[in-house]
């Protein structure tokens, strides 16, 4: 009996610390790898519900003009087009906005801090920046929890991201981080040429991909299904007012060294280079000066005009267009 009791107990305890969490349907082409998702996040549709609406959301910074959106506008890839972007107060912006097309795939994060490794931990900067000042939530964390507290569809929102936990920093980080990871671009003309539509892309831009992928050298660094390694190079491209990775780890061997920018959308998130500095692609690439990259020599080898018609296949209007990562119209069934 007693034997048949443990049985039944070791069963009841094996079946239900297997059931795997609900697996989320990432709705990504057949061969790409869904990304890393922290083992204290799993992903939720009612978190990305969730995290969409705080993303667009002006009131999580101190007076309320200044969303997460107000920089990173879904039509531009979610860029903003200004070289760097003002936050509240209008304090001018250090750095160009990056876009954050499939940024669920990237650590480390931004232009140059290799201590952010987590879109959670990344998404605390914005708000709390002082330098510079982007949303102005600096010391304000109770301000903004009492906010999210007083409206009744937050508080039922945060019940069904978060069952039986409070409305916090921490959740509220959580739930826009889980947005951002569907944020997700596959379906660019370049995407389809890959998966074997050979017409995908005209014979001018192949030139430009066989280039950039071959002799230019591109792809030593813009590589991978995202066109970066993720990684740290100076290619002469820093200025006195901004020493790239230096400022964080304070080591001169990495004074102008930036990580290499994703590619994808690029054709529409100018201006370009960590401060903006280049207005077109054409000066994108040129300004691979030197530095560490050596392409004063590279980009002889390659013809400009045919990378940037390659560059201009990786727009994915899919993307730019697609209504789950736009503005939310409606919140807990109601119109706004
Ligand atoms: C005032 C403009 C502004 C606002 C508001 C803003 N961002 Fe950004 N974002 C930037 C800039 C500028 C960078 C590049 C920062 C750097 O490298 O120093 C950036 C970088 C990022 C990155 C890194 C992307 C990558 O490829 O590594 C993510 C993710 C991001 N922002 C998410 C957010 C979220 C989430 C919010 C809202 C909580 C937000 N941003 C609000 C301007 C803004
Ligand atoms: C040695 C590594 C390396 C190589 C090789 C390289 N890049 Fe870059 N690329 C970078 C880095 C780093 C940046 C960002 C520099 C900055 O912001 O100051 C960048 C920036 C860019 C940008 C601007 C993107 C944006 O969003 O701001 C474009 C476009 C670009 N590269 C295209 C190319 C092309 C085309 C080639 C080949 C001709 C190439 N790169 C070769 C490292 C490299």
């Amino acid at each position: 009996m007693i034997a048949r009791l443990t049985l039944i107990i070791a069963f009841v305890w094996v079946a239900w610390r297997g059931v795997p969490a609900a697996a989320y349907d990432w709705h990504l082409p057949a061969g790409v790898t869904p990304p890393k998702v922290p083992a204290d996040n799993p992903m939720s549709a009612a978190k990305v519900a969730l995290g969409r609406r705080l993303f667009y959301d002006a009131d999580l910074s101190l007076d309320g003009t200044t969303a997460c959106a107000t920089c990173h506008e879904q039509g531009r890839g979610f860029t903003d087009g200004n070289a760097t972007h003002p936050g509240i107060g209008d304090v001018q912006g250090l750095r160009n906005v990056m876009g954050l097309a499939n940024v669920a795939y990237f650590d480390p994060l931004t232009w140059a801090d290799s201590t952010r490794h987590r879109l959670e931990q990344q998404a605390v900067m914005p708000l709390t920046n002082t330098h510079p000042v982007e949303m102005g939530m600096h010391g304000k964390m109770t301000v903004l929890v009492g906010r999210l507290q007083s409206d009744t569809c937050y508080r039922q929102m945060f019940a069904a991201a978060f069952p039986k936990d409070a409305i916090t920093v921490a959740n509220t980080v959580k739930a826009i981080a889980s947005f951002e990871r569907t944020m997700l671009s596959f379906d660019s003309p370049f995407d389809r040429y890959q998966r074997g539509d050979a017409n995908a892309i005209t014979p001018f831009a192949k030139a430009g991909m066989v280039s950039f992928f071959g002799k230019a050298g591109c792809a030593a660094c813009h590589s991978g299904v995202n066109f970066t390694d993720l990684d740290y190079h100076n290619i002469g491209t820093g200025n006195p007012h901004d020493e790239g990775l230096e400022t964080v780890t304070g080591r001169t061997m990495d004074k102008n060294r930036f990580r290499t920018p994703s590619l994808r959308n690029v054709a529409i998130t100018a201006p370009y280079l960590h401060n903006g500095s280049a207005k077109t692609l054409e000066a994108a690439i040129r300004a691979h000066v030197g530095g560490d990259s050596n392409m004063a020599q590279i980009i002889p080898r390659g013809d400009v005009a045919e990378l940037i018609a390659f560059l201009e296949t990786i727009t994915d209007r899919t993307f730019v267009t697609n209504p789950s990562l736009s503005l939310p119209q409606t919140a807990c069934g109601k119109p706004f």
